[in-house]
């Protein structure tokens, strides 16, 4: 049959039913599970907002202990995954590596890998989210020649994570309070984002049943554009070049409403948000008080705030409701922890992992579900006669 819906981006298509996460762009409210998102940056944490999202419910003390003690238990890589580190070029992008090696899972747990096996899917959960964060250090470490740390299971999630990318062999890691709580916020703050590009991607590749390893796998290099998740390394670089280029924030603006050789503003706008993005307010906050602390970059700070303030008061932006998202502010509080920016996508990954997750389980167990598979409308050449190649 012909098709009539044209819909490029998707942008009026819902893919799913979803119990997951609710998003209201007018008003700004972003809720996973029901929980308004600014309660859950005060009062939770990374690991029990993962189970939150995977299972539908807040954990109870025992549930979140166990879920705790699960992933610590898990966080280890098979020594041969580990070697895959040593064969990337040695400034191999930590994002491509990221995704090699969450494919690559797949072939070290292949006999648990059936969709449709509870049992199995949980433990592969489990896995990833024990073993992404290590992924990610080891892709850190190694770019940086620096040599790496093996986990350690006394500590959490967000703990281990900043001692396998900042700490040494042999050396006793203090954990800076700062950086962790700064760490699960964000992680907390890019949890889930219903249907984004890199979770569409993740449902779409595994409605075709391949398992949550692939899916996964797709989901990391859909997050690495930079109209995606890739935004937050490139607002880093786009305020570096404002202050090294001296051409001062108006002069940059000009260029982006003259629509300069596809200049944008990196981390502005959004499809949903049209009002305010609510992650936005909470990590200009937290921006605010880590770089304050830590005493770091301030004129970087300084121009996105003046960027933020001419933007705002512009009618180019004001009139296409174009408000600073997630990606705006998240770069300079990732610098400020000492990460390079080539890391930042992949920290937005580790944040997006519970969603991928939750929602690629609750697509397998959908019985609405059916393999993606758009349509199109055709625009080439009718029918036409076959020319043999010494005659054209
Ligand atoms: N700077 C300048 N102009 C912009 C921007 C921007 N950042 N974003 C949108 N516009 C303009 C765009 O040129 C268009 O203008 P016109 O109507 O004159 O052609 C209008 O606003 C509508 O834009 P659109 O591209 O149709 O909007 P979209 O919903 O397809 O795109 C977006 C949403 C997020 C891809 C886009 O706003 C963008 O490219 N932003 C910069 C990249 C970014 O920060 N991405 C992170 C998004 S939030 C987290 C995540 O998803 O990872």
């Amino acid at each position: 049959a012909d098709v009539t819906t044209f819909d490029p981006g998707y942008v009026n298509t819902a893919i799913a039913r979803s119990e997951i996460t609710y998003i209201d762009g007018d008003n700004g409210i972003l809720r996973y599970r029901g929980y308004p998102i600014e309660e859950l940056a005060e009062k939770s944490s990374f690991v029990e907002v993962s189970y939150l999202l995977i299972y539908g419910e807040l954990p109870t003390a025992e549930q979140l202990e166990a879920f705790d003690q699960r992933i610590r238990r898990h966080t280890l890589l098979h020594e041969d995954l580990r070697r895959f580190f040593s064969a990337f070029p040695y400034d191999a992008h930590p994002m491509p590596v990221l995704s090699s090696a969450v494919s690559a899972l797949s072939t070290f747990y292949q006999d648990a890998l059936d969709p449709f096996d509870e049992e199995q899917v949980e433990l592969s959960s489990v896995r990833l989210l024990a073993k992404l964060p290590t992924i990610a250090a080891y892709a850190n470490r190694k770019s940086q020649g620096l040599p790496t740390v093996f986990p350690d299971n006394s500590h959490g999630l967000v703990e281990n994570f900043l001692r396998l990318n900042f700490g040494f062999p042999s050396e006793p890691y203090e954990i800076d309070e700062t950086a962790r709580k700064a760490l699960d916020l964000l992680f907390i703050l890019h949890a889930d984002h219903e249907q984004n590009c890199s979770t569409s991607t993740v449902r779409l590749v595994g409605s075709s049943q391949a398992n949550l390893f692939a899916s996964v796998s797709a989901g990391i290099h859909a997050l690495a554009g930079p109209l995606h998740g890739g935004a937050n390394s490139a607002v880093l670089e786009m305020l570096q070049g404002i202050k090294d280029s001296g051409e001062g924030v108006q002069k940059f603006v000009e260029r982006v409403k003259n629509k300069e050789s596809g200049v944008r503003l990196m981390g502005f706008g959004h499809r949903v948000y049209k009002n305010y993005d609510p992650r936005a307010t909470i990590i200009k906050k937290t921006a605010d008080e880590v770089l304050g602390k830590m005493g770091k970059n301030d004129e970087l700070l300084d121009i996105a705030h003046e960027l933020e303030q001419i933007a705002l008061s512009d009618d180019y932006f004001v009139s296409r409701k174009l408000y600073p998202n997630v990606d705006f502010y998240t770069g300079l509080i990732y610098q400020a922890l000492g990460f390079p920016t080539k890391m930042f996508t992949v920290l937005f990954a580790i944040g997006r992992l519970p969603g991928w997750i939750a929602q690629w389980r609750e697509m397998i167990n959908d019985p609405e579900t059916k393999i993606g598979r758009p349509r199109q409308i055709y625009t080439g050449a009718p029918e036409r006669a076959y020319i043999p190649v010494e005659e054209r």
